[in-house]
């Protein structure tokens, strides 16, 4: 894993002037390898008293980072360079995990050291596996993750010094190992299937299906080509820049706290329906459209302002082109459907729901486009795999990115725990009124 100290980038002194309370303030544009410039603000409250203003973040770099860069316009993701369309043909999860995690693609020594070490780390402590028996037989997939992601820090106390590369490294293996662990044995419960133990001479994902679908009482026979495409889902969503849970697992960690509470927290954040949840709200819609006579209806209800419902899987803060994961993931719904031999007319709704909102005034003025959660969901479904379950998958392959963005982090000597500050709109300072004056 690397331990680089992030740059800072390359600084054109006072390239932008702020007009602030009548005083010129000179502020530094930072310049990346690739994408627009930053204005670097860092001095603003001190040289005006003024803050800035950004909910959401809409036009804010919160860090440097050298992982993911994404050009929204283009469609273009690229990870430590490579195009997510090449990995996504030619890598596989493990490698794309050492790639986010270490800088470079391995070699293959590199590789089979890296695959061996996280599949020898996939058990979980045996007290851990109690926790399930807790939970309500009907809890959510994402509650029991939460949960569980965030007791692991109660287990594995040998590497929470987080000031310690290696306790980095070891933390992060575990996290990426146990993660399909923890997801499966959370669908087992749901079901009141007995957990399946990891065999770890299969591969990562192969692994995680038998730990899903495998029963004591028969064997399991991983499918070559599901395996590569759950593999490939995995790829599309190993790490996504600054998004809502990676900026929420770089928060939590800023104060220092441990990788397991940290990636919990990142977790809790992708289970809300506009992030990581949307893949599973994305199918139920599209089940709930039904046919194609009823997309017109959809379409614009999701047009009227009065009415709450959007279009599930539609639309991205950064990708105003389509999401090049969509176009892989679309795809590979069609080798799933072949190699198991399955159709699902809930498919043909979503091509034609896509095909009208994208010839659509209102989708074409907003640059609403389909994103990677759209036509996941059919895949996901087409295995095997119940809806609430699509979410915890989700979670599993972002946990890479969420560990490898920690540990740049942390690595920052730079690095402040982040603290934004606020427009305060309350009352003024005023005296307590006893309660029986009120
Ligand atoms: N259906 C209908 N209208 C939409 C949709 C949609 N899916 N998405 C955005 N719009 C409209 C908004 O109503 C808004 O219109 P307005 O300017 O007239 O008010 C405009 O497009 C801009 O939308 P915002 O919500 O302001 O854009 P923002 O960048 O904040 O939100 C988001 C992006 C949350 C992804 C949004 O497009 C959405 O809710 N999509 C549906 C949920 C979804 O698919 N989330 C998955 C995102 S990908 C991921 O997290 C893995």
């Amino acid at each position: 894993m690397s331990d680089n100290p992030v740059s800072n980038g390359p600084a054109t002194p006072n390239a932008a002037v702020l007009n602030a309370g009548g005083k010129e303030v000179p502020l530094q544009v930072r310049s990346g390898s690739v994408g627009p410039d930053v204005i670097d603000i860092r001095k603003l409250y001190a040289d005006t008293g003024m803050f800035t203003y950004d909910p959401g973040f809409t036009s804010t770099a919160s860090c440097d980072s050298a992982l993911t860069y994404i050009d929204g316009d283009e469609g273009v993701l690229l990870h430590r360079g490579y195009p997510i369309g090449e990995l996504a043909e030619h890598s596989s999860f493990m490698e794309v995990s050492y790639l986010l995690l270490n800088g470079e693609l391995p070699a293959k020594d590199e590789l089979d050291t890296f695959t061996r070490t996280i599949c020898r780390h996939t058990m979980l402590h045996e007290q851990l596996m109690q926790f399930y028996r807790g939970f309500r037989r009907d809890a959510h997939p994402m509650a029991i993750m939460c949960g569980v992601v965030g007791a692991l820090s109660a287990f594995y106390h040998d590497s929470t010094d987080i000031s310690d590369p290696n306790h980095r490294r070891i933390s992060s293996h575990r996290l990426i190992a146990k993660m399909p662990t923890i997801a499966a044995a959370a669908f087992k419960y749901s079901v009141g299937q007995p957990f399946v133990y990891p065999d770890n001479t299969l591969s990562y994902t192969g692994n995680f299906l038998r730990m899903t679908f495998g029963v004591p009482a028969e064997k399991y026979e991983v499918i070559p080509a599901v395996e590569r495409a759950l593999d490939r889902i995995f790829i599309l969503h190993a790490d996504h820049e600054q998004n809502a849970s990676t900026s929420t697992v770089r928060l939590a960690g800023s104060s220092g706290a441990n990788p397991f509470a940290c990636i919990a927290a990142g977790i809790a954040c992708l289970w809300g329906p506009a992030h990581g949840g949307a893949n599973e709200a994305a199918l139920n819609m599209l089940r709930e459209i039904g046919t194609p006579d009823k997309i017109a209806h959809y379409i614009e209800r999701a047009k009227d302002k009065n009415d709450p419902f959007r279009l599930m899987g539609f639309g991205h803060r950064v990708y105003k082109n389509y999401d090049p994961r969509a176009t892989v993931m679309q795809s590979t719904v069609r080798e799933v459907f072949d190699a198991l031999k399955v159709t699902d007319p809930v498919f043909e709704t979503a091509l034609q729901l896509e095909d009208m909102a994208l010839n659509d005034d209102y989708f074409r003025e907003k640059k609403l486009f389909p994103n990677v959660d759209f036509y996941s969901g059919v895949i996901l479904s087409a295995i095997g795999f119940p809806t609430t379950m699509f979410t915890a998958l989700f979670a599993l392959a972002r946990t890479v990115g969420w560990v490898a963005q920690w540990n740049e982090m942390i690595s920052d000597p730079g690095q402040k725990i982040g603290r934004p500050r606020q427009l305060y709109t309350g009352p003024t300072e005023r005296a307590y009124v006893p309660l029986d004056k009120r």
